[in-house]
This record gives C-alpha cells, sequence and structure tokens, in this order.
C-alpha cells in the first residue's frame, strides 16, 4: 500500500484522538496531534502572560517556539524549548487558552508551516480540526468525525472525572464555548471538508469507527 495521509477533524469530544492514534497503529503510520501544538502555544502565552488577542506578542513569542513531538516507547511527547510539557496541557485553563489563541492568524500561519513539514513523507494520520479544509486540502483520505453534544460532554467529563471538580454540565457548558469559538473564527473554522467522509460516533463504538475508517482507507488503495 502507498503511504498516505490521512486527516481526522471533528469537534472536541468526538473520540477522534483515540480514533487517530487507533488507526495510525493499526497501519503503522505516525500520528500528530495537532490540537497538542495548539495546547503547547496556549501553555507558554499563559506562562509569560500573553493575552490571548495581543497579538504583537504571540507574533514575537511563534518566533522563539519550538514545539516538537518525541516518541517515548510509543507514546508520542510534545516537547516545547526542550521541556516535556505533555502532562501540563490537558488542564480547562489550557484547553480554553488553546481554543482562543488557535483564532489568531499568527499561531494559525507558524503552525501551518510546521504541520506542512511534519506531513512531509506522508504514512501519517492527522488529527485536528482545519487538516482536511486547509493544511492538507490534498490528502489522501478525509474524515470529519462528529456526535451530538450530549454525548461528547459526557466522554470528555469520564476523561477528566477526578481530576479536578467539575460537574457534566460545566463540561457541556465549556464544550459549547469552544464549539461556538471553533466553528465561527473568520480563520480556518471547523467544518468539514466537501470531500471528507462524514462519520457521526454519538452510537458508535470506537472498533465501529475504526473499521468504516479501514474500509474507506483500503478502497483509496486499492
Ligand atoms: O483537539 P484539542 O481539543 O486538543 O484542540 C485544542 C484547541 O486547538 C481547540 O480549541 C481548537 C484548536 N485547534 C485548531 O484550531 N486547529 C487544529 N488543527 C487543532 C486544534
Amino acid at each position: 500500500m502507498k503511504p498516505m495521509l490521512i486527516t481526522i477533524d471533528g469537534p472536541a469530544g468526538a473520540g477522534k484522538t483515540t480514533v487517530s492514534r487507533s488507526l495510525a497503529d493499526r497501519l503503522g503510520y505516525t500520528y500528530v496531534d495537532t490540537g497538542a501544538l495548539y495546547r503547547g502555544v496556549a501553555h507558554a502565552a499563559l506562562a509569560r502572560g500573553i493575552e490571548s488577542d495581543d497579538d504583537k506578542r504571540l507574533k514575537s513569542l511563534m518566533e522563539i517556539l519550538d514545539l516538537r513531538f518525541k516518541l517515548l516507547g510509543s507514546e508520542p511527547r510534545l516537547f516545547l524549548n526542550g521541556v516535556d510539557i505533555t502532562d501540563g496541557i490537558r488542564t480547562p485553563e489550557i484547553t480554553m487558552m488553546a481554543s482562543a489563541v488557535s483564532a489568531r492568524p499568527v499561531v494559525r500561519n507558524a503552525l501551518f508551516d510546521l504541520q506542512r513539514r511534519l506531513g512531509d513523507k506522508k504514512a501519517a494520520v492527522f488529527e485536528g480540526r482545519d487538516m482536511g479544509t486547509v493544511v492538507f486540502p490534498d490528502a489522501d483520505v478525509k474524515f470529519f468525525l462528529f456526535a451530538d453534544i450530549r454525548s461528547r460532554a459526557k466522554r470528555r467529563y469520564e476523561e477528566i472525572k477526578g481530576k479536578g471538580d467539575h460537574t457534566l454540565e460545566q463540561v457541556e457548558a465549556d464544550m459549547r464555548v469552544r464549539d461556538e469559538n471553533d466553528s465561527t473564527r473568520s480563520v480556518a473554522p471547523l467544518v468539514a471538508a466537501d470531500d471528507a467522509v462524514r462519520i457521526d460516533s454519538t452510537a458508535l463504538g470506537i472498533d465501529e469507527v475504526i473499521d468504516e475508517m479501514l474500509t474507506h482507507v483500503r478502497l483509496k488503495a486499492s
């Protein structure tokens, strides 16, 4: 099978990360979590007290940021200027800041170049919001994975339960704000590419989603 570039876009909590990682594993491909890059920028901005709408400081920040993935065994870890920040980028504060900075073109443009470089060799599954529309419009296979908000909020709530005192209602309210931010921003809003395969994961298990994706990938390869 020739190496392909596969993109998986969709809103928060639709199961993108689990599905993307498993699909990459099944194919022996590299997995790239582009949301982690936006979280890395948010982490750096918060650490320096940079406001999410301060384009001047964000621009200077992007010039000195060195974000890269390294494998620890089979686990991709994110390094920011040499420091492993993987475990600190899933907090609610960073989640909301990542959504805010991702609306700024200075941030998106800098990450665009980085993501294109990471996709050079293909044989990769890229997970994000604008992979199939903006970053890799010529990807070999594109998926758009979505689900209704209640089931997405429940999934996210189960993931972060015990790591703070969040209620399901709070998680759902935050998710609505993020959905709104991500899909109404003027640059690279979250939309399905015209040629993306749309999969509704509301009533599907992870394995069913992966099986459906593999069918499309094999079809493309044949
Ligand atoms: O997938 P995630 O929740 O880790 O993404 C964090 C934020 O980054 C999310 O609010 C939207 C943004 N993002 C983006 O704008 N474009 C991408 N390709 C990936 C993430």
